[in-house]
């Protein structure tokens, strides 16, 4: 998503020229997310919510040459645009979508479930940057069920290859046979990270499937199937 400096967006979205918004930015009558801004440096989302004597300046139209949609990517699917061994990637999943669409972040071939894909390439480099902590939800069918102090030590931060994890969230939801379903919430992102946290604890990860990243959940979209993020839903990802 392009950030841009307010008195251009202003005239992107054809209030007045680029010198006339400045002048109305000067004169205090240009809010924005509902705060009057009368410094020409700032920059402003997409996203931002921009008032110009009160009226909404709708930023929607901007929105919409770019492309959000959630996918419930199935098992047996790569996380990019190609494979070079020739698997199914999820972008085969979307084809009906006129645009070259990338994956936010990955899912391993062998996990399932929500992944963001978008053609909007600030987009991506902010939602997958560590600082931003974004919350990443996963279930899991873990071999054998967790106790209360591994669960303690998988929370307080494990010490995996070269790096100490995050504080993460594990909550037991039910027991299957001799193993368990387990949610995990975590906010890094390394490479097969919930996998390697569940085996450091004695438990191995059978199944993992991805529910949530931040506000959005994957509730009730059927697997191979995907949806377009609204533009709320994509604010609500930046904030
Ligand atoms: N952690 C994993 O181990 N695998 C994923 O696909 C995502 C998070």
């Amino acid at each position: 998503m392009t950030q841009m400096r307010l008195q251009k967006y202003l005239a992107h979205a054809g209030v007045a020229s680029r010198r006339a918004s400045e002048e109305l930015i000067r004169q205090g009558r240009v809010e924005v997310n509902g705060k009057v801004v009368t410094d020409m440096g700032i920059s402003v989302l997409e996203t931002d919510s921009i008032r110009v004597d009160g009226k909404n300046i709708s930023n929607e139209q901007q929105i919409e040459d770019k492309v959000y949609i959630v996918l419930n990517k199935p098992a047996g699917y790569v996380s990019s645009a190609r494979d070079q061994f020739g698997r199914p990637t999820v972008v085969d999943l979307v084809q009906d979508i006129n645009s070259r669409l990338y994956p936010v972040g990955r899912l391993d071939y062998d996990t399932s479930g929500l992944i963001i894909l978008t053609n909007d390439g600030d987009f991506t480099y902010r939602l997958t940057h560590p600082k931003h902590e974004i919350d990443k939800v996963y279930e899991a069918l873990v071999s054998g069920i967790p106790s209360k102090s591994e669960i303690e030590r998988f929370e307080s931060g494990l010490e995996i290859e070269d790096y100490v994890t995050a504080p993460a969230k594990l909550s037991l939801l039910s027991a299957k046979g001799n193993n368990a379903i387990i949610r995990v919430t975590i906010h890094e992102g390394k490479n097969r990270q919930v996998r390697k946290m569940c085996e450091a604890i004695g438990h191995k990860v059978l199944t993992l499937k991805r529910i949530s990243i931040g506000p959005i959940a994957l509730k009730n979209l059927p697997e191979g199937k995907w949806r377009r993020l609204s533009p709320e839903e994509v604010k609500s990802l930046y904030q």
